[in-house]
């Protein structure tokens, strides 16, 4: 692990422990008894319906079938929360539901525990943002500058914090997993808002990998100018600056403003480039993957295309 990052976590382990000490003598009575249920919700109920009835009838496909869908539901909140990054830095369920995790009758824990469906409650679907921001300030800023948080907030279909991190994981999905979720609104059909955002965003997101290659060859080309005893402190400021803007992408990418989004890792990438320059390292020339592969392949599309045509 980098040496920041380590840092950065220390820190956030010690914030977390003053947001929740009553998480960390392990007192915490939501835990206590949430851990011993196993409420199951309604879809949840409903699964394993499903899932009790195949096994009785001995149905061939019944676990194979659903597994999936089954691990997904058939799971407590608890469950789901206890494999979690919260978990682990001690976010519980009182930092998110109120309530008191200092008593073990449940009628006086869930005083001021509301319901999701009631408009005051923390996890309100428009009240979860500042919910989440409590903690995660950053990353509400540049949320609340987002024309998803203008939307949330006048009542339109639009997503909020636990669109994307799904409770109660609340983990950062990756590409492959959240363009499906952006489609239920950003499609042809549903006119809700425009259809290539999703495309455009994860082509934004991608391009992140560009910058943390282009600061893997500099970190490489500054050790090996290092070994031959150059001074690499100009490379080291530029290779900082591309590293301070790497750090911030994830936090900017809540403003969902593309275009800046874009122009900012674009400028991490230069610092990077300018970072190996700087060394005044050769740069090996890395050769484009599969070349090879797309010659051999358009020669024989080609091929084929010609025998047709006679
Ligand atoms: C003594 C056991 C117990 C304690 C302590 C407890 N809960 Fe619960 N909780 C339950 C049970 C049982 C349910 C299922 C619904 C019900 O019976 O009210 C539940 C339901 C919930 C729900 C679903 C909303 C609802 O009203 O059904 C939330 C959210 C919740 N608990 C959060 C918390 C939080 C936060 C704490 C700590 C401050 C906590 N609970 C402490 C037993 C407990
Ligand atoms: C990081 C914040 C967060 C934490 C921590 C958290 N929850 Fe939740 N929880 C939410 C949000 C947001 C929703 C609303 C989800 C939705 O609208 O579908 C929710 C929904 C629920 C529900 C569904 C009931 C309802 O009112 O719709 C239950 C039950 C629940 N949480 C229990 C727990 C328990 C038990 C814990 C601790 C083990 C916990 N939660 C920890 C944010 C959190
Ligand atoms: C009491 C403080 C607190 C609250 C409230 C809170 N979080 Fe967190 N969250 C943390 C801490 C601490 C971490 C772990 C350190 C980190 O990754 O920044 C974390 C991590 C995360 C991560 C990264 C998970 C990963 O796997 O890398 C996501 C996503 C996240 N929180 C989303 C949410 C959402 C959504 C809400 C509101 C429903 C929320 N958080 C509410 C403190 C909080
Ligand atoms: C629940 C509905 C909903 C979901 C889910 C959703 N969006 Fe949006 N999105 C909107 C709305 C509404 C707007 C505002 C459109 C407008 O201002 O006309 C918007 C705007 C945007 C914009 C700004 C477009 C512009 O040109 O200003 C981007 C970028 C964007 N969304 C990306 C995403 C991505 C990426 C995802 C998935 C990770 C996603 N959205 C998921 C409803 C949604
Ligand atoms: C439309 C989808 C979407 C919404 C809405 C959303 N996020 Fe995220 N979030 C993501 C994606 C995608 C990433 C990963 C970005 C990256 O890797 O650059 C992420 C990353 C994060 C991280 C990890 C940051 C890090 O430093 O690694 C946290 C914490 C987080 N989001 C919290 C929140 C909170 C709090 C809200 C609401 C105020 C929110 N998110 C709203 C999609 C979303």
């Amino acid at each position: 692990m980098h040496y920041r990052n380590l840092i950065v976590s220390i820190f956030i382990v010690l914030i977390a422990s003053f947001i929740v000490p009553a998480a960390l003598s392990a007192e915490n009575s939501c835990l206590n008894c949430h851990s011993k249920l196993s409420a199951f919700n309604e879809t949840e109920r409903l699964f394993n319906e499903i899932r009790v009835k195949h096994l009785a009838r001995d149905v061939a496909c019944s676990l194979d079938c659903h597994v999936n869908i089954l691990e997904k539901f058939a799971k407590s909140n608890y469950e789901q929360w206890i494999n979690s990054k919260h978990a682990m830095f001690n976010v519980t369920c009182n930092n998110c539901h109120g309530g008191d995790p200092g008593t073990e009758i449940k009628e006086t824990a869930h005083k001021e525990v509301l319901r999701s469906s009631d408009p005051s409650s923390t996890v309100y679907y428009t009240n979860v943002p500042e919910t989440c921001g409590k903690c995660h300030t950053e990353e509400l800023k540049q949320f609340q500058s987002s024309s998803h948080y203008q939307k949330l907030k006048a009542l339109k279909q639009a997503p909020t914090c636990d669109t994307c991190h799904q409770p109660h994981e609340f983990k950062v999905l990756n590409v492959s997993e959240f363009h499906g979720l952006c489609n239920n609104c950003h499609n042809i059909e549903m006119r809700i808002a425009p259809s290539d955002a999703p495309d455009k965003a994860i082509a934004a997101l991608m391009n992140t990998d560009k910058l943390k290659e282009e600061i893997k060859n500099a970190d490489n080309a500054i050790r090996q100018a290092k070994q031959e005893g150059k001074d690499v402190s100009k490379a080291q400021s530029s290779l900082d600056a591309a590293l301070s803007i790497q750090a911030n992408l994830p936090v900017l990418w809540h403003s969902f403003n593309l275009p800046n989004f874009e122009n900012i890792t674009n400028s991490g990438i230069k610092s990077a480039q300018q970072a190996t320059l700087d060394t005044g390292v050769p740069i090996e020339k890395p050769r484009t993957p599969g070349f090879d592969v797309m010659l051999f392949l358009t020669g024989l599309a080609s091929i084929y295309l010609l025998r047709r045509k006679r």
